[in-house]
């Protein structure tokens, strides 16, 4: 399967390490492997999306292993949607981010099966760090609001606490496709909101909708992390919890020893109407 070019919609074709389309519209390969199709007439901000330091956090949080628990679940679903649904070839994951999900997904799912498994962001050092680290994922620096392929290209797409547009899922998602769609549950996080709240909100509960699509399967996964002073700050800032905290919060929050908090997730498979 190919990108689509960004401004004519035409298909790109990868040669010396560019991707052209026969517009002539070019995008380069860049050395770790990913391509920019995020052209900047699209952008909204000069660095959309994550920055750099709730991606670092991020990436240290998630290689401690506190979301393996969500990991395993997904990839016991996906395993499942795989083995049920002989022809699936394209895996797409949107707002990956730095990749946690995506390159285990690929490392562990694709033995052998024929299947490409694509990540999409909106951060370009998320996706830098991304392709640094997974080889075998192509990923793609673009908006979950245009996205950089063919009607109909793909299978299933994976969308983790990302957004999404209904209309550019019904479009590139074949008719037997799928979604999987982790979303928080209502205690998700709860003490950590506490720290910010005096009277810390549960999310709602509430199934999203997703025009086009049904759902047709809903886990509930939750669990409680115990984490010691650095892991707390490192979840704390890839949250949009850290714009609100002061420095002394942080500095109380590193310090502590053993700070409790509650994960909570909705797990949902959609399908095409
Ligand atoms: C909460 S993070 C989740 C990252 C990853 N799915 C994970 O769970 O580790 C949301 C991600 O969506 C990305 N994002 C935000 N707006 C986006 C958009 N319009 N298109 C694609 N990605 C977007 C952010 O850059 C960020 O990496
Ligand atoms: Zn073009």
């Amino acid at each position: 399967m190919y990108y689509q070019c960004p401004l004519c919609h035409h298909s790109l074709q990868l040669n010396n390490q560019v991707w052209r389309c026969d517009n002539n519209h070019q995008f380069d390969r860049a050395k770790e492997g990913y391509v920019n199709l995020m052209p900047v007439q699209h952008k909204k901000s000069k660095n959309p999306g994550d920055n750099q330091m709730m991606m670092q956090a991020r990436r240290q949080f998630l290689d401690a292993g506190y979301y393996q628990p969500l990991r395993d679940v997904l990839f016991s679903l996906l395993d499942k949607s795989l083995t049920d649904h002989h022809n699936l070839q394209t895996l797409l994951d949107i707002g990956c981010g730095e990749g946690y999900y995506t390159g285990f997904l690929a490392d562990n799912l694709v033995t052998n099966r024929k299947l490409n498994v694509y990540g999409l962001d909106i951060a370009k050092g998320a996706i830098r760090a991304a392709a640094k680290r997974y080889a075998s994922v192509s990923f793609c620096v673009a908006s979950s609001h245009r996205l950089p392929f063919d009607d109909r290209a793909i299978d299933g797409v994976l969308r983790i606490y990302a957004p999404c547009k209904a209309q550019e899922l019904n479009r590139v998602i074949k008719d037997d496709g799928f979604i999987i769609a982790v979303t928080p549950a209502p205690q998700h996080l709860i003490q950590l909101k506490g720290l910010i709240y005096q009277t810390p909100q549960p999310h709602d509960d509430i199934e999203e909708q997703i025009e086009g699509f049904y759902c047709v399967q809903q886990q509930r996964l939750s669990y409680e992390m115990v984490l010691t002073g650095e892991p707390a700050v490192n979840l704390l800032q890839m949250t949009p919890f850290a714009w609100k905290a002061t420095e002394q919060l942080i500095s109380d929050l590193s310090a502590q020893s053993e700070f409790h908090c509650d994960t909570d997730f909705y797990i949902r498979l959609y399908k095409k109407k």
